[in-house]
């Protein structure tokens, strides 16, 4: 069977769905590999390299994916991509987030795997591409914080005199954010952290970061069974905000991570909090991607305020680590196939029931069966 590996091609995306160490794997489960040419160049990986690791390079979309059975994506398919992909292929990529598409791909017979509806259990870990991409996004949202700050993040003694430690606020402790707060206290800063989950706030405190936030008897109950934040109510956040808004003023860098299911993002940081901060201070909103945190974040944009805060907006965060970001998530593509792998047949096998498999399945045999995806009744 063949597999496909596009270059991508949406919104200046960096990353690239395998690697040449994946294609190694996937030649050794049997596979013949194709690699659209220039795939990797944005993520530091050459077509000589894919080519070393056994892999065919393709002069163009079209070429890798004739005869193709299996296609990896990081986005989804453009049109042109899309007609290319033969009938009873099975795509893998992250595709949710346009949930119009999956009625094309099961009007096309394309099987198509949404890697980011994984369910967030055990055995998932290993493949589950929202944790390592958002690990990666942390780190890098500090990175790009300490840059923009026109101070240091660590208290430095100097002859001169002394430059005290930042103080570092991040807003929401789930993967991005966790990574944040490790970083930002490797880099010196003075950190405090602020979430809704009390499993979260547990966390913020081992990682050495002090909690600001607010508790009472809804937030105990936060955690979906999934793992993530629920949607609370007006009450709670007004009362979170008025804890957030007497703490903002003083911080130097906010690191916005929240994020809520299926909703736009939380706005956890006014307009007025943004006016109450110091000039040089810096919002690195990475939230941008789903309406931010902040309420002035303008997606994709850096803005400066008037006061002189500078509001990161960027999106695509993994995109900016593109060779860690890619690797992470070609490993994860790659122990999902290999999960899901008939090694006598050597073509995929995703049992319908598999809690996993039911969890990223979009469209199967011409249907749409993801009930995320499915048109209301
Ligand atoms: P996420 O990206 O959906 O949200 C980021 C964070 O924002 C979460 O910690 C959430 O509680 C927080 N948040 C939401 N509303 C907020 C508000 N109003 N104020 C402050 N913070 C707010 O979540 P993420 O990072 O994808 O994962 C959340 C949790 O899921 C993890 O911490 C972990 O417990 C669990 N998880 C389990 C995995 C597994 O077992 N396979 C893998 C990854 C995560």
């Amino acid at each position: 069977m063949k597999l496909a590996v596009l270059k991508e091609r949406r919104n200046g995306e960096t990353r690239v769905a395998a690697t040449p160490e994946t294609v190694k794997k996937y030649i050794g489960m049997g596979l013949e590999v194709a690699v659209e040419q220039g795939a990797g160049l944005a993520s530091g990986m050459t077509d000589a390299a894919f080519a070393e690791a056994g892999a065919t390079i393709a002069a163009s979309a079209a070429d890798a994916l004739a005869g193709a059975g299996i296609v990896l994506k990081v986005r989804a398919p453009t049109d042109e991509e899309f007609g290319a992909i033969g009938k009873g292929a099975l795509l893998i990529g992250t595709l949710a987030a346009d949930a119009d598409a999956a009625g094309r791909y099961a009007g096309a017979g394309i099987d198509a795997c949404s890697m980011e509806l994984l369910p967030r259990i055990t055995r998932a870990q290993s493949m589950d591409v929202l944790s390592s991409q958002a690990n990666l996004a942390g780190y890098r949202a500090v990175i790009e914080g300490a840059g923009a700050y026109d101070k240091g993040f660590p208290m430095m003694m100097t002859a001169a005199g002394t430059v005290p430690a930042a103080n570092a606020f991040i807003m929401g402790a789930g993967v991005a954010g966790l990574q944040a707060i490790a970083t930002a206290r490797r880099l010196g800063g003075r950190v405090s952290a602020t979430d809704v989950r009390p499993a979260a706030m547990e966390e913020i405190k081992s990682l050495g970061a002090s909690f600001v936030g607010y508790e009472d008897e809804e937030s105990k109950a936060a955690q979906t069974a999934g793992g993530y934040a629920k949607q609370l109510s007006a009450e709670f956040y007004a009362k979170q905000a008025e804890v957030v808004a007497a703490h903002i003023a003083k911080q130097d860098v906010v690191v916005c991570t929240a994020l809520v299911q299926g909703r736009k993002a939380p706005t956890l940081v006014t307009a007025a909090m943004v006016a109450t901060m110091k000039p040089g201070s810096v919002i690195v909103d990475i939230a941008a991607d789903a309406g931010g945190n902040c309420a002035l974040t303008q997606p994709g944009e850096m803005v400066v305020t008037e006061n002189g805060v500078k509001i990161l907006g960027f999106t695509n965060w993994p995109g900016r680590l593109p060779a860690a970001a890619s690797a992470l998530y070609a490993r994860n593509l790659l122990t999902f196939l290999s999960t899901f792998w008939d090694k006598e047949a050597k073509v995929p096998k995703l049992p319908e029931e598999d809690e996993i498999v039911k969890g990223v399945t979009l469209t199967r045999g011409g249907a749409v069966v993801h009930p995320l995806m499915k048109p209301a009744a």
